[in-house]
């Protein structure tokens, strides 16, 4: 990384800005000189250089993600090293927000969005899990929403391949997860498969449904012993408007024992569609993005809304002067 006043520069692409560092990793939006194209750069943090355990972090992440390569999971485009050895990411640049950002804005989102967004997550699982690998940190912050609507799963950081009978041990130290959303068996440190990932996706539909996390509760004890002992609080008990056929999808992949979710990712894809299917016929990018303009994040016009409203509005007005006349 070369860096002048106001310049960071990992080879031919130019820092813009950065748009998190977090204790492992920092992670930019760059520009490619001279074709102009935007990308995102995730870099390990010069002080973990020296860190064994951390050293081919990012290797292991380029690696998993040079397998993938579907419009649900962030594109890797290159994967290179500074002279200083410093390893950085090249990925594509997702132009939008994380569904964190939208849950910050929206607390909790319509049944349609809430499928829109978790179909795009199952989808991206699907083709993960298909090569073998499970993400293992499926949570609001690591899915974002693209200005036209589109999700895209990032952060492979702590991915696993399961494709041998042992799962790869964990590296002394490594972050292995976020508690709140972990399958009781990523919390056990059992074998993991898709399932897992199934289960963290249940968490995440959940708090899209219902402004809050299933196993959340204001009292004692902490979500961990929770996600292993007790059952969900009931989603019909917070949200009046979730129909059942979508409470039980959620049910489903919250259940503790793996043997007792769907089998994979493909199966819990066709039972969200039919769920969505069942509500409305709109495409879920279209769902996804009228949700990022109604959060008041992306600028634009609501088009199924607009129509809907416009028609109110106008019947109001024949009605207005058809009473006042
Ligand atoms: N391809 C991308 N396009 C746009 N923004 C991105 C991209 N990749 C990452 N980001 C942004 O950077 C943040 C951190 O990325 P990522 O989760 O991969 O790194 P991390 O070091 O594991 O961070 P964390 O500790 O938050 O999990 C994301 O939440 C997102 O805001
Ligand atoms: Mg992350």
């Amino acid at each position: 990384m070369s860096s002048h006043p106001g310049e960071i520069r990992f080879g031919n692409y130019r820092v813009e800005e950065e748009l998190r560092s977090g204790v492992v990793s920092t992670t930019y939006k760059a520009v490619h000189e001279p074709l102009g194209k935007h990308v995102a750069i995730k870099t390990l943090n010069m002080q973990l250089l020296e860190t064994s355990s951390f050293a081919d972090h990012l290797d292991r992440e380029a690696k998993v993600l040079a397998d993938l390569a579907h419009p649900n999971v962030v594109l890797l485009l290159e994967a290179k090293r500074l002279a200083s050895g410093r390893p950085y990411l090249v990925l594509e640049y997702v132009d939008g927000w994380s569904l964190h950002d939208l849950l910050a804005k929206k607390h909790c989102l319509g049944v349609d969005v809430a499928l829109a967004v978790a179909i795009g997550i199952c989808a991206g699982l699907d083709h993960a899990h298909e090569r073998g690998i499970v993400h293992r940190d499926i949570k609001p912050s690591n899915v974002l929403l693209a200005k036209s609507g589109t999700v895209k799963i990032i952060d492979f950081g702590i991915a696993q391949r399961t494709r041998s009978e042992r799962v790869e041990p964990e590296t002394e130290n490594e972050a292995f997860g976020t508690p709140a959303y972990m399958s009781p068996e990523q919390i056990l440190g059992d074998f993991v498969d898709g399932r897992s990932d199934l289960f963290s996706l249940g968490v995440v539909l959940y708090e899209m449904l219902a402004g809050s996390r299933p196993f959340d509760a204001a009292s004692a004890p902490r979500p961990v012993q929770r996600i292993r002992r007790d059952a969900p609080l009931p989603l019909s008990g917070r949200v009046r408007s979730v129909p059942r056929s979508v409470e039980r999808v959620v049910m489903h992949l919250l259940e503790k024992s793996p043997d007792d979710r769907y089998a994979n990712a493909g199966i819990a894809l066709d039972r969200l569609r039919a769920a969505l299917r069942s509500i409305t016929k709109e495409d879920p990018s279209m769902i996804v993005r009228n949700a990022l303009i109604e959060a008041g994040l992306l600028e634009g016009k609501v088009r199924r809304k607009e129509a809907t409203l416009g028609w109110a509005r106008a019947c109001r007005q024949v009605l207005r002067r058809w009473f006042s006349g």
